[in-house]
């Protein structure tokens, strides 16, 4: 299995539940004949990104409930100097006060839901951990200890993400199981549903509620279609199991990921080491399993993919 690395794969900005630090750990389970990844529940896109900077796909779909962080995606991918230079202003602009700033900024973008001003309060909040409250408003407080990427990195971020993902990927914004359903033989969707420790109960933690039933009634249309999937969902912390298991029927390959202390961990409250779920859709593992039968010819038509970046 070919070993893979999370450097170089830049970040557009800080987000709970970011798939950055297990990444690497998931590619391998990537066929070498995707024409799009779609990522429905895609948050900071950590697995679109990694995937992307290893050239294994064509083109993307990036799908989020939460509109503000799409419209946010927008101006990374079509806009992202003028976005930093927004970002650059607002981020000096702070001090001497950054903490009466952070309201300053957040009642703006309650007002208006202008995409840098998501952007700084992204950069800015406690654990990158957004939270909405029951009607819809922004509610999150910032981590003041801390001032928030440097604009200089963060525009190094956003550029190397632009020049990643823009001109092959389209923006949605809607519930995950239209967009996850349009996937043909030849694609790829990687799914990773809030926790359920939160959002499949009535946290604030992300935008809107989904429902273990509505998720799994997804996955039976998505198998009785063939789709390839990947699901992120509830691991291990310790000896503690979180999440209801997903059930047999669906005859998903579930396999584990080493994770360390990840900040679901940390979420959670402890320093156990945090030991990742994936599941497997059957379409995948059988398109898997044939692709490596033939092992040359997409090594080949890799190299051909890179040689062209
Ligand atoms: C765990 S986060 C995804 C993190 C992402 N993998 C990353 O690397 O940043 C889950 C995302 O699902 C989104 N979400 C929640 N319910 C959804 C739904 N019904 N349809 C689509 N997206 C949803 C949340 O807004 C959140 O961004």
């Amino acid at each position: 299995m070919k070993a893979y690395s999370n450097l170089l794969v830049p970040h557009p900005f800080p987000y709970q539940g970011s798939k950055r630090g297990i990444a690497k750990d998931i590619l391998p389970h990537v066929p070498g004949d995707v024409q799009c990844l779609i990522e429905p529940f895609c948050g900071a896109g950590a697995v679109s990104l990694a995937v992307a900077a290893n050239g294994l796909a064509k083109r993307f779909v990036l799908n989020d409930i939460n509109e503000p962080l799409m419209k946010l995606w927008v101006e990374i991918l079509e806009r992202p100097d003028l976005l930093a230079d927004h970002y650059d202003r607002l981020w000096l602009a702070q001090e001497p006060d950054r903490k009466e700033y952070f309201f300053k900024i957040r009642d703006a973008f309650n007002r208006s839901h202008q995409p840098h001003h998501l952007l700084y309060l992204l950069a800015r909040i406690v654990k990158g951990a957004v939270r909405y409250s029951s009607d819809g408003f922004f509610n999150q407080s910032a981590d003041n200890r801390r001032s928030g990427m440097k604009p200089h990195t963060m525009r190094l971020n956003l550029l190397c993400v632009s020049r990643l993902l823009a001109h092959k990927t389209q923006v949605h914004t809607g519930g995950f199981a239209e967009i996850a359903g349009t996937a043909g033989a030849k694609d790829l969707v990687y799914m990773d549903p809030p926790y359920q420790g939160t959002s499949f109960t009535r946290d604030h933690r992300y935008l809107h509620g989904l429902t273990y039933d509505d998720f799994v009634d997804a996955l039976i249309e998505m198998n009785e279609k063939d789709i390839s999937y990947i699901i992120s969902y509830d691991g291990i912390t310790g000896n503690k199991t979180h999440g209801k298991p997903l059930p047999e029927h669906l005859a998903l390959k579930h396999l584990y990921i080493h994770a360390g202390r990840s900040s679901q961990a940390t979420l959670l409250g402890g320093n156990a080491e945090t030991i990742e779920s994936i599941y497997l859709s059957s379409a995948l593992v059988e398109r898997l399993a044939s692709e490596a039968e033939k092992p040359v010819r997409y090594d080949q038509q890799r190299q051909q993919e890179f040689s062209f970046v």
